[in-house]
């Protein structure tokens, strides 16, 4: 298998939303025959923020059901959970003494993070995730990283990092590259459209739709979703909400948003939302039918899953090792 590594994954910090699935999944999905696909779910980056105990483990079991019932084939691709693979926090410690605090500090995830709190009270975590991704990608020598726009520049951290040791040391890493997908927009906040859609970020429920909603939770979330006093279906900057609504649906069915603004010429708002609602009904629907169906033997996934981390522990111990043995271990 010469195919080229390619490293994703999602933080089991709350219900995966349609976000996650249209900026992230649905992307690894089509690129899987493509690249050697590594997928995990990051609960070790899920603790950068507090998580109930209850929830962690059965959030990563869900995100796993998501993932299979979107199509993610097991057999072909590595699925595992992050935790169960230790030389993920190993590797991360030993990138973290090549690192500077002011590459970590220019991160733009970080500042918005932060920007909120006072200094003192920025979880340490937070500061340090972007180490801990790149020993996520580092280690599998993952060349290709699909990401949304947000993540972009911690791969470029990553190419850094990989580089400084490679330099220091010898090449013990190959050069990792962002993979942004044109076709996937970046999905906004139903209620805000300036900031991203996100299950970790948003407290207004209306703001997201959830992978598992109800049809008739996505109908009212759709109707209540804020739009302007324009009027009128267009794609364009000065009507984000309508703007965002427009990205879901071409995400999902492949059209251009030029169709869509023709499609809605002579109609409301409320015959459009009604018809991003059934889109997104449509899409998900079958999706979830198959993750209940797959939730009803969460035994069989723990094993898909352990089967996953064997492979992974395989793969990541020998890069661990070179590292090691290059810093003088
Ligand atoms: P969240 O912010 O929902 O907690 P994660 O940090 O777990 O999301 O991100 C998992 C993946 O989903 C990443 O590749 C990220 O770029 C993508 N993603 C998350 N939210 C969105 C969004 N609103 N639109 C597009 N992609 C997204
Ligand atoms: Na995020």
């Amino acid at each position: 298998d010469n195919r080229k590594v390619m490293f994703s994954g999602i933080k089991p910090t709350g219900d995966p939303t349609l976000g996650n699935y249209l900026g992230a999944i649905k992307n690894w999905v089509s690129l899987q025959n493509t690249y050697q696909g590594i997928f995990s779910i990051v609960d070790l980056h899920a603790i950068t923020v507090h998580q109930n105990p209850e929830d962690l483990k059965k959030r990563s079991i869900e995100i796993a059901a998501i993932y299979f019932a979107a199509g993610i084939d097991p057999k072909e691709n590595i699925v595992f959970i992050q935790s169960h693979v230790h030389q993920h926090a190993e590797a991360a410690w030993l990138l973290t003494c090549n690192s500077y605090m002011g590459e970590l500090n220019r991160m733009t995830q970080f500042k918005e993070k932060s920007s909120k709190s006072v200094k003192e009270s920025v979880p340490t975590g937070i500061f340090a995730y972007p180490l801990l991704m790149a020993a996520d990608i580092l280690l599998y020598g993952a060349e290709v990283v699909p990401v949304g726009k947000d993540q972009v520049q911690h791969v470029e951290l990553t190419r850094d990092l990989a580089n400084r040791f490679n330099n220091t040391y010898s090449n013990v890493f190959k050069i990792p590259k962002p993979f942004v997908n044109t076709g996937s927009a970046k999905i906004y906040d139903l209620q805000d459209p300036t900031k991203k859609m996100s299950k970790s970020e948003t407290s207004n429920p209306n703001g997201y739709i959830l992978i598992m909603d109800s049809p008739d939770i996505i109908r009212k979330k759709i109707s209540k979703a804020v739009t302007d006093s324009i009027g009128i279906v267009n794609y364009t900057d000065e009507q984000p909400g309508v703007k965002n609504l427009i990205d879901l649906v071409c995400c999902i069915n492949g059209r251009e948003s030029s169709e869509i603004v023709e499609l809605f010429k002579e109609k409301g708002y409320k015959e459009f939302k009604e018809y991003v609602a059934e889109t997104i009904i449509n899409e998900l629907e079958p999706l979830q039918n198959k993750v209940k169906f797959l939730l009803e033997d969460k035994h069989q996934i723990e094993n898909i899953l352990k089967e996953g981390a064997r492979k992974a522990s395989e793969i990541s111990q020998k890069t661990l090792d070179e590292m090691k043995k290059n810093i003088g271990f």
